[in-house]
C-alpha cells in the first residue's frame, strides 16, 4: 500500500548550491564508475547529492541494481525520492564510497564536516575498500584551515569539559555551531553538539589528538587516509 502524502517527495536539495557546473562534472565521472550489484557508500553534501542524482539516472536508463549506504538523514531521503534503496553497515560492506570535503591538501588530507555527517562519514570511508573524494577548484587548499574550521562532534554533557581540554590545542577560536532552523546550537543525527575549531595549523597529529578527548565522538579531519581524488 502506498502512502497519500508527499513530505519527502516534495523537497529536493533546498539551496542553491555553488559551482554548480563544476560538482555535476564530478558527479557525471562518479556515476560513471558505478557497477552493477554494487553497493555505495554515499557520503553527504551538494556534490554527493549530485551524484546521486547522477547514479539514479543511469539506474533508470540501463536497469542497474544499486544500494547505498547513507551518511546522513538527507541524503537518505534523497535516495527515497530517487528510488536508490538503502541498506546499511550490518547488512553490507560497501564496494566502494563517494564523498566531498571543504578542503583538500597536496597531500590529500581533509577537512569535512561542514554539513555535520563527520561521524558517519567517516565510518563509511574507513569501512569501505576505496574511497573517492568529489572537488570543485574551491575544495583545493594549501594547508588546512585556511577557510573551514575542523568540526568536532561532543557529547552534550561533556561540552564544558571538551572546550577546556581543546586549550591545550591552542586553537585561535572555538565555536558552538548554533542551528538556523531552530533555536539554540545544531544536534547532530546522532543527537550530539558541534564545536568548530579554527586552528594556525592542523598537525598531522591533530587529528588523534582531538579523538584523544573523552567526549569527542569524531571530528572532520581526515590526516593521511587512502583516499583518490576526483576533479571536475
Ligand atoms: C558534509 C561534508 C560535505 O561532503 C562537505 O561539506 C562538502 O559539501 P559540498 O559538496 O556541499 O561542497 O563533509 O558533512
Amino acid at each position: 500500500m502506498k502512502w497519500n502524502n508527499n513530505i519527502i517527495n516534495s523537497q529536493s536539495w533546498g539551496k542553491s548550491i555553488a559551482r554548480m557546473e563544476e560538482k555535476e562534472n564530478v558527479a557525471q565521472r562518479i556515476a560513471a564508475m558505478v557497477e552493477d550489484g554494487q553497493v555505495l557508500g554515499a557520503g553527504s553534501g551538494s556534490t554527493s547529492y549530485l551524484a546521486l542524482l547522477a547514479i539514479a539516472e543511469r539506474m533508470k536508463r540501463e536497469k542497474l541494481r544499486i544500494k547505498a549506504i547513507p551518511t546522513s538523514l538527507e541524503i537518505t531521503m534523497a535516495c527515497t525520492r530517487m528510488g536508490i534503496p538503502v541498506t546499511n553497515l550490518d547488512e553490507h560492506r560497501p564496494d566502494w564510497t563517494f564523498d566531498g570535503a571543504d578542503e583538500i591538501d597536496p597531500q590529500r588530507s581533509l577537512i569535512k564536516g561542514r554539513g555535520g555527517a563527520m561521524f558517519r562519514e567517516k565510518l563509511l570511508i574507513n569501512a569501505s575498500p576505496r574511497t573517492c573524494i568529489m572537488a570543485d577548484s574551491s575544495k583545493m587548499v594549501s594547508r588546512l584551515g585556511m577557510n573551514f574550521p575542523v568540526p568536532v562532534e561532543v557529547f552534550p554533557q561533556a561540552l564544558t569539559y571538551v572546550g577546556q581540554a581543546l586549550k591545550e590545542l591552542s586553537p585561535k577560536r572555538v565555536n558552538l555551531r548554533m542551528a538556523e532552523g531552530k533555536d539554540g546550537p545544531v544536534i547532530t543525527e546522532n543527537g550530539n553538539l558541534i564545536v568548530d575549531v579554527w586552528f594556525d595549523a592542523v598537525l598531522s597529529e591533530t587529528e588523534q589528538a582531538l579523538k584523544a578527548i573523552t567526549g569527542v565522538i569524531e571530528s572532520g579531519l581526515f590526516i593521511g587516509y587512502d583516499v583518490e581524488i576526483v576533479n571536475a
